[in-house]
């Protein structure tokens, strides 16, 4: 069925189709520009906002996306989420292993980040006493101020990790500040960090598996950074994180549409939302769209943003309501209530993604991604291209 005809037969007022095949196509440009080396998918967030088990049941699926060795997200809940859904594959818990979380974390077979001495010892001893091996990362910070061990106590920690029973150090890790920029010099400072204390590890014939800390902005432009583990997430999703324009050929894999919950002819000089910032300067036709900020329709797009109305950009008119926005569409013919607009997509010719809406919000697209809102129905394509 297409999905035109799947959102018809749908009762929400807003969809998100999602096409599974682009996401395929996404990860083959991460494949030809890392070789053979393995990929963790990052799906935190929703998968930023595609919808985590779907995405993720996909992704583990070897059949159709070989080279997925693990899954990324950020918070236990989510890691749960994917278990209970039947997901099997290696789940990397990328925000630290609190200590109270320890039971759950080996219950799962949850692979955490370590790097701090605490929840070291205290995931050895409640894994030796359930008579298990639990693998864990361990993370430094080579310059993001964020999560990690600083580099100077790195090794030390690494050599205790390596010895302690009840653990198997799978990786270590960092993670960029600034990848994304045309001037890597930052980013390269880091690498280095990272790279002298894999190199020491090697050196001590102390043997880790991976070692990473490439994301989106470096597997696409930073190739001496990819190790033999790299994080892809918003490329996967079909955006470029980059400064500079990208070369590499992503597809955006959702789509977003809302209804039209209302159409009517005003005079000029009518107000239209909150605080009355638009007013019209003609007699105009103004549509009311089912989406809102609630949904993850920024309020800063009030009088900037634009969606697709038959194949027409039309102007956001107003202040964007929590449920609702307002459209002035006098200039597009037939307009009737029950109808699509195109919120982010393309539609005969004419294109809204994420990446303009971000700049016209003043944010970055992994905001307008992960900001879809709950109400949203995710509906996917699964046709391989
Ligand atoms: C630790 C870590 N690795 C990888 C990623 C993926 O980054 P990107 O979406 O830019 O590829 C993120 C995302 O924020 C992250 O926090």
């Amino acid at each position: 069925m297409s999905a035109g005809k799947k959102r018809d037969q749908i009762r929400s007022a807003s969809v998100a189709e999602i096409d599974l095949s682009a996401l395929s196509h996404n990860l083959r440009q991460v494949r030809k520009r890392i070789g053979r080396r393995e990929i963790l998918a990052v799906i935190k967030a929703n998968a930023y906002g595609h919808g985590a088990v779907p995405i993720a049941k996909f992704l583990a699926g070897k059949k159709r996306a070989p080279g997925v060795s693990l899954l990324g997200v950020a918070y236990l809940e989510e890691a749960i989420q994917l278990r209970e859904a039947g997901i099997t594959d290696p789940i990397l818990l990328m925000t630290g292993c609190p200590i109270e979380q320890i039971p759950e974390i080996v219950r799962y077979q949850l692979t955490p980040l370590l790097f701090d001495s605490e929840s070291l010892i205290a995931l050895s001893r409640y894994a030796v006493r359930r008579g298990k091996r639990v693998k864990v990362h361990i993370k430094l910070d080579t310059g993001m101020g964020r999560l990690g061990l600083p580099v100077s106590e790195a090794l030390p920690f690494i050599q205790t990790a390596t010895a302690q029973k009840g653990i198997q150090v799978e990786g270590i890790l960092t993670h960029f500040a600034e990848a994304d920029l045309k001037d890597l010099s930052f980013a390269r400072k880091q690498l280095e960090a990272l790279k002298q204390i894999w190199t020491a590890l090697q050196k001590a014939k102390i043997k880790i598996p991976y070692c990473h800390l490439a994301n989106s902005a470096a597997i696409m432009h930073f190739g001496s950074a990819h190790f033999n583990l790299v994080r892809p997430g918003l490329m996967l999703y079909g955006y470029s994180p980059l400064e500079e324009e990208s070369k590499i050929d992503l597809r955006p894999i959702l789509q977003l549409r809302a209804r039209v919950i209302a159409l009517k002819k005003v005079p000029a000089g009518t107000s239209i939302s909150y605080g009355r910032t638009f007013l019209t300067r003609r007699e105009s036709l103004i549509a009311t769209v089912a989406i809102g900020y609630a949904d993850g329709y920024p309020r800063l797009l009030s009088n900037r943003g634009v969606m697709i109305v038959r194949g027409q950009r039309v102007p956001v008119v107003g202040r964007v309501c929590m449920d609702m926005t307002m459209l002035d569409v006098t200039d597009v013919p037939s307009l009737e209530v029950g109808d699509w607009v195109t919120v982010i997509g393309e539609e005969e010719g004419q294109a809204v993604w994420a990446d303009e809406l971000a700049r016209l919000a003043e944010t970055i697209p992994y905001e307008i991604l992960c900001g879809i809102g709950e109400r949203v129905t995710r509906i996917y394509k699964t046709r391989e291209a």
